[in-house]
């Protein structure tokens, strides 16, 4: 019986979880796993593999994509909600993740805070994604930026505008600006605004903040907003609504921003509130290819995370 020990479990639960070079690998892999699906060509590295889906929060794009991802390479999948698992009835996190993964090769969790992630993955004998939480939206930017790149080549060294909350995603911005060596101009509202500790990035060189979304949106090469209120935060609706009322990315910021800048949404989208349906529904719009995306990131994730660099 051999005795070397196993390699060591990868987990994916921010964005700095992994290296440029990880990043450019991830991105090859995804533009030929999109290839192959658009030409009917299989692709099933992980047949008999089984990834777990946990979802303490609504999804429409992460559920689909993850689950129609999974089955194309091969492999199945288990869906679990808060509501019909013993999750919703106080199993302890550490005790869910010790019996989940022993049963699956994957799991993939959307939650509340982030310490509750990092709980089941220090508990996890397999490797843990995550699919958002409060924090973080890893998964989101990764088929943002795999949409960019298609759709203008690299990202290093270019503006991304993140007009509106101080949320997951655009914490997850600054963790991949840092990364990948570009920019976030970041408009907030007072009260909204991005906390750097909690976005995890080492310092402030990469991102830079606009009291106006006009300004942040000067010069971008990416305009780029979501919802004024996150799942989770519902109660702050109406306070919200009035706040974030200038923060809308109209037709004025997209003609401040270069004359091709890309506009992305994540997608719910409220058309009147954070984005103009002009905007969204316009020419500059890749909101459908990056939703598309998720799915084909997230497959070259899975990919890396169960086998490794394959080509
Ligand atoms: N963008 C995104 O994560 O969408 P869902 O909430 O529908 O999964
Ligand atoms: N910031 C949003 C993203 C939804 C995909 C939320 O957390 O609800």
């Amino acid at each position: 019986m051999s005795t070397a020990a196993a390699p060591a479990i990868r987990h994916y639960l921010q964005f700095g979880d992994f290296s440029a070079d990880e990043y450019a690998h991830l991105f090859a892999r995804a533009a030929l796993i999109k290839k192959k699906f658009k030409t009917y060509e299989k692709h099933q590295p992980l047949t008999d593999r089984t990834l777990a889906m946990i979802f303490e929060k609504a999804s429409t794009r992460t559920r689909v994509s993850f689950e129609a991802g999974m089955y194309q390479m091969g492999g199945s999948v288990v869906h679990l909600t808060t509501g019909d698992s013993q999750l919703g009835r106080a199993e302890p996190i550490e005790d869910s993740a010790k019996v989940i993964s022993r049963m699956v090769d994957l799991v993939m969790i959307r939650t509340f805070e982030q310490a509750k992630i990092e709980a089941f993955a220090a508990h996890s004998r397999v490797p843990v994604i995550n699919g958002l939480t409060n924090e973080f939206h890893p998964c989101q930017i990764l088929a943002d930026i795999f949409t960019y790149i298609e759709h203008r080549g690299s990202i290093q060294g270019k503006t991304v505008a993140w007009v509106g909350d101080g949320n997951n995603m655009a914490n997850t911005w600054l963790q991949a600006a840092e990364i990948l060596g570009f920019t976030v101009h970041v408009s907030t509202p007072t009260g909204y605004e991005v906390d750097q500790a909690v976005a995890g990035v080492r310092s402030s060189s990469s991102y830079k903040v606009f009291k106006d979304p006009m300004e942040a949106c000067r010069g971008a090469d990416l305009v780029t907003t979501d919802v004024w209120t996150s799942m989770g935060y519902e109660a702050e609706n109406e306070a919200r609504r009035q706040a974030f009322a200038d923060w809308c990315v109209d037709q004025d910021m997209m003609r401040i921003a270069k004359p091709d800048a890309l506009f992305m949404h994540c997608l719910p989208a409220h058309r009147g509130e954070e984005v103009e349906a002009e905007v969204i529904d316009g020419p500059q719009s890749v909101v459908w290819d990056e939703a598309e995306n998720r799915m084909h990131v997230q497959k070259a994730l899975m990919e890396y995370l169960l086998l490794g660099r394959i080509s």
